[in-house]
């Protein structure tokens, strides 16, 4: 059985940033309060031009560079985000054309800000089982789209960002090990974007009520969260049959710095071994999690052979961990065509393909 090897990861984030001073000016609130109960200084803030799949296409572009593969040479795409483009079509296969991936399935996974960490157990799955070989996983999110800027409640806590994975099949042990997924749709309602979807269409009234923006009720989220994130990563690290004491990095979701220090509590490990940049980013969602392994990678605290779990919870509820033993780059091998070509490749045979069915439609709109 094919072992499944993280080998690359990128993120990408707008340049654009809202400070807690900022946010003072919008509602009632002061960056000392923020900085006390969240741990958040600022976020960033995607600019018109940007959205969950150009974010999302760039971290991937990142991902394979790190990886050594062409876009062509991965055979699934599995996107978490809870701020897709559209119903539909996935955003993932709008990063699948926008990047030139020709040969991969693609579709999206909604779990919230759990989702990054189903998609790499599905990921896993899915190369350990023998059905695919190089996996792209992809969180990406634009919630400052969903946010009332008038809701002191949640407009202080979010951010837009996007993180990505390339998961590749070896023979060689390492990669991802044990995973737990869990959910509780009876606390639904505590974290929710009430319309939009079927059970309440967009309509005058859902715009008038602000149903279309992120509802939540805080303090029950604050308090399911601190109780799930220690137990998921007990579980985690057991099912790999490690020990606590042999983990090296803990990457959270990064919600708030108050339910991190709890589950570092909760599990009687230092501060130092967790992870933690959401002094920058605000709660990013299902982006938090690649954001920070790429800059625990970037700062020398993730490295080739370490222990490493990922853990996060979400609206749903939703929450799990995945434990992994952190491989770095392969090698990369020589092309006639390069990676970089592709942002510009992929977007003329976009063109070309939708010119063609534009043709079909007119000769044969002609002939019938
Ligand atoms: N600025 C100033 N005061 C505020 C603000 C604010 N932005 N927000 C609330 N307050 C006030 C409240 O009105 C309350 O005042 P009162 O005592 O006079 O009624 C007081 O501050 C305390 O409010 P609490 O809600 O008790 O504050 P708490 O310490 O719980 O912090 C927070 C609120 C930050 C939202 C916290 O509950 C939290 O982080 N919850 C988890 C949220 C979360 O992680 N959500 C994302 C989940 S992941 C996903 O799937 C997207």
């Amino acid at each position: 059985m094919p072992y499944a090897h993280i080998t690359g990861w990128g993120m990408s984030v707008p340049s654009k940033v809202l400070t807690n001073d900022d946010i003072s000016k919008m509602v009632d609130t002061n960056d000392e309060w923020i900085r006390e109960r969240t741990g958040i200084r600022e976020r960033r803030i995607a600019e018109e031009r940007q959205s969950s799949a150009t974010l999302g296409a760039e971290a991937s572009i990142e991902a394979l560079k790190i990886a050594g593969l062409l876009p062509t040479d991965i055979d699934l795409i599995i996107c978490s985000t809870s701020t897709p483009e559209h119903i539909f079509p996935a955003t993932a296969c709008i990063i699948q054309d926008k990047i030139g991936a020709t040969r991969a399935g693609a579709f999206d996974l909604s779990a919230a800000c759990s989702g990054f960490i189903y998609g790499l157990n599905m990921a896993a799955l899915a190369i350990r089982s023998g059905s695919n070989k190089n996996v792209l996983v992809i969180g990406t999110e634009t919630l400052s789209r969903f946010i009332d800027w008038k809701d002191r409640n949640t407009c202080i806590l979010f951010g837009d960002g996007a993180g990505a994975f390339v998961l590749q099949a070896s023979e060689q042990p390492g990669g991802a090990y044990g995973a737990v997924m869990h959910s509780d749709g009876s606390g639904g309602d505590l974290l929710t974007i009430p319309a939009g979807g079927s059970r309440n269409p967009t309509s005058e009234l859902t715009l008038r009520t602000g149903m279309h923006f992120i509802h939540m009720d805080g303090k029950e989220v604050f308090r399911f969260a601190t109780r799930v994130m220690a137990g998921a990563t007990n579980e985690a690290v057991e099912k790999s049959g490690w020990k606590l004491d042999q983990v090296d990095l803990v990457v959270p979701h990064q919600a708030n710095l108050r339910i991190i220090e709890a589950a570092a509590r909760g599990l009687k490990m230092p501060m130092d071994k967790f992870m933690v940049n959401l002094d920058r980013y605000g709660n990013t969602s299902t982006a938090s999690i690649p954001i920070a392994a790429v800059e625990a990678v970037q700062q020398g605290k993730l490295r080739p052979g370490d222990k490493v779990v990922f853990v996060g919870f979400g609206a749903g509820l939703t929450w799990g961990a995945l434990a992994a033993e952190w491989t770095g780059p392969k090698q990369a091998t020589r092309r006639v065509v390069k990676l970089e070509w592709f942002p510009w490749i992929a977007p003329i045979r976009s063109f070309l393909r939708r010119l063609g069915r534009a043709i079909e439609g007119i000769i044969f709109g002609r002939k019938s």
